[in-house]
């Protein structure tokens, strides 16, 4: 599949007083077309500088990228992308119906019938008449993704979609997001919002001090969760770990039974077979799968993060 961005080295510097400092440092990006891809980093990491830098609002330092093909700084690809920012300005006493009118008419688009495709889109054909200063965040956030829906991009850059939203404005935000991917729109999303990454994002990247950590697919990023056995019917713990067929296994004794706790990676059935096979009670099994906030904890906390770590594609894993 083509690239929708790519970039090589990409890096941004500013001067500060202890000199120059790359607040984006060689940046090597890989999105795919058609994919929902987000962008994390802790505060300050550079994830708007470096979006900045794919729209051409500010000039690389050093390093070079592509959006849709294009060379960034590029202008012609303005007219198949979209940017929806981190704080978005509208002109408060404008209605919602007016704001999509005033963004159209900058692309030469006067479609009263794909103002209110898109107001229905959104769901605020019922609001297209409230002044933007009456929406509530949410209403203001949808408003926003239907302006940035207007030039039919190809490609959507959404800084932070569901900052400060309440949880009923996430999902819809969220199925939004979603029906851009079934349209085969490619979306960028950089955001805090974990969970959510987790819900709609097929790859991430998390930057850290201008640095990409990790890139990857979820699927290949969040492998290595664990498992938990309890069993019971044995006279100690010892003598469950002999029935084991697992070496360096971790085994706690509960006040009834025992727990085992082993990585998911393992052949669980076999250890299973064992366990019984040594007339060993199972009572239950808890695959406790690594969550993105794990990896992302992990990633931002470590002190080095100069290393990248990609995650190969693994052929023929979905998502
Ligand atoms: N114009 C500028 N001059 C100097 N430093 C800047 C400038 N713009 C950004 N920075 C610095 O670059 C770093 C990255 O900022 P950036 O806004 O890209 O972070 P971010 O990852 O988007 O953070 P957040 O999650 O808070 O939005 C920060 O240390 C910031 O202070
Ligand atoms: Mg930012």
């Amino acid at each position: 599949m083509a690239a929708a961005i790519q970039t090589t080295k990409l890096t941004k510097s500013y001067n500060s007083r202890s000199g120059k400092v790359n607040v984006v440092d060689h940046l090597d990006l890989h999105v795919e077309e058609g994919e929902i891809f987000g962008f994390l980093g802790p505060n300050g990491a550079g994830k708007t500088t470096t979006i900045k830098m794919l729209l051409g609002i500010i000039y690389p330092s050093f390093g070079e990228g592509y959006v849709l093909g294009k060379e960034i700084g590029d202008m012609d690809v303005h007219r198949l992308i979209s940017y929806v920012p981190e704080r978005p300005y509208y002109y408060e006493h404008m209605t919602g119906l007016e704001l999509l009118k005033f963004y159209g008419s900058l692309f030469g688009i006067n479609d009263p019938a794909l103002f209110e495709r898109l107001l229905e889109k959104v769901n605020l054909h019922r609001d297209k008449d409230k002044t933007i200063s009456q929406y509530s965040k949410g209403m203001q956030q949808r408003i926003g993704l239907a302006q940035s829906l207007l030039n039919d991009p190809k490609l959507l850059f959404l800084d932070e979609p569901t900052g400060g939203l309440d949880p009923i404005a996430h999902r819809e935000i969220r199925d939004l997001i979603l029906s851009f991917r079934d349209e085969g729109r490619t979306v960028f999303i950089s955001s805090h919002e974990l969970s959510e990454v987790e819900l709609i994002c097929n790859r991430v990247a998390i930057i850290n001090k201008g640095v990409i950590a990790r890139q990857g697919k979820l699927t290949d990023l969040l492998r290595g969760g664990r498992i938990e056995v309890t069993v019971d019917g044995f006279e100690s713990a010892e003598a469950f770990l002999k029935a084991l067929p697992l070496k360096d296994t971790n085994v706690r004794t509960l006040p009834s039974g025992f727990l085992l706790d082993m990585p998911e990676l393992e052949d669980t059935s076999s250890v299973i077979d064992s366990i019984r096979g040594a007339k060993g009670k199972i009572l239950s099994i808890v695959p406790r799968k690594k969550r993105l906030e794990d990896l992302f904890v992990e990633t931002v906390s470590s002190k080095q993060p100069s290393k990248t770590i990609t995650v190969e594609e693994s052929a023929g894993a979905n998502q």
